[in-house]
């Protein structure tokens, strides 16, 4: 899952993407509109925004659209469909348009897209996301440890 790629990561375009997307975000019952912008190693730029629900624990984050619109929108390769170009950098802003850190669950879902070395922006500036979580269970583990 990890990239290695020497690509241009344009992060005021993200950041850019992110706060637009934002502004579509359905969250009557927090308030708290949030948009998540990403980079694949293909250069597709994805997006999502949250989207809550009278229900609040079906809340979808911002992130878990964007991993959406990752697969939804990745082009079908002749051999197999299932390998997805993965992330290379992520920035998720609230609608105030400054950084806004990934939560547990979305670290988690964010990992499986662009593995440890996925950059996500910070308001200090951009981390791999090994640094917001490290020792993570992943695919590797599931291939690892499975009983035939
Ligand atoms: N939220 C996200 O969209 N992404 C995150 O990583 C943190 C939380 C949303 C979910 C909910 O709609 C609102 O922020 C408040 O938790």
């Amino acid at each position: 899952m990890t990239h290695g790629l020497k690509m241009t990561i344009d992060w005021a375009g993200l950041r850019a993407a992110a706060a637009d997307v934002a502004s579509r975000a359905y969250a009557p019952y927090s308030r708290l509109r949030v948009g998540a912008a990403g980079l694949a190693a293909d250069g597709r730029v994805v997006t999502g925004c949250n989207v809550e629900n009278a229900s609040y624990g079906l809340t979808l984050c911002a992130e878990c659209g964007l991993v959406s619109a990752l697969h939804a929108s990745a082009p079908l390769a002749a051999d197999s469909a299932r390998d997805v170009p993965a992330l290379v950098a992520v920035a998720v802003v609230a609608g105030d348009g400054q950084a806004l850190l990934p939560c547990g669950r979305c670290r988690q879902l964010l990992f499986e897209a662009g593995g440890p070395s996925l950059l996500v922006d910070t308001a200090t500036g951009p981390v791999p996301l090994a640094d917001l979580l490290p020792a993570a269970f992943g695919p590797a583990d599931v291939a690892a440890r499975r009983e035939e």
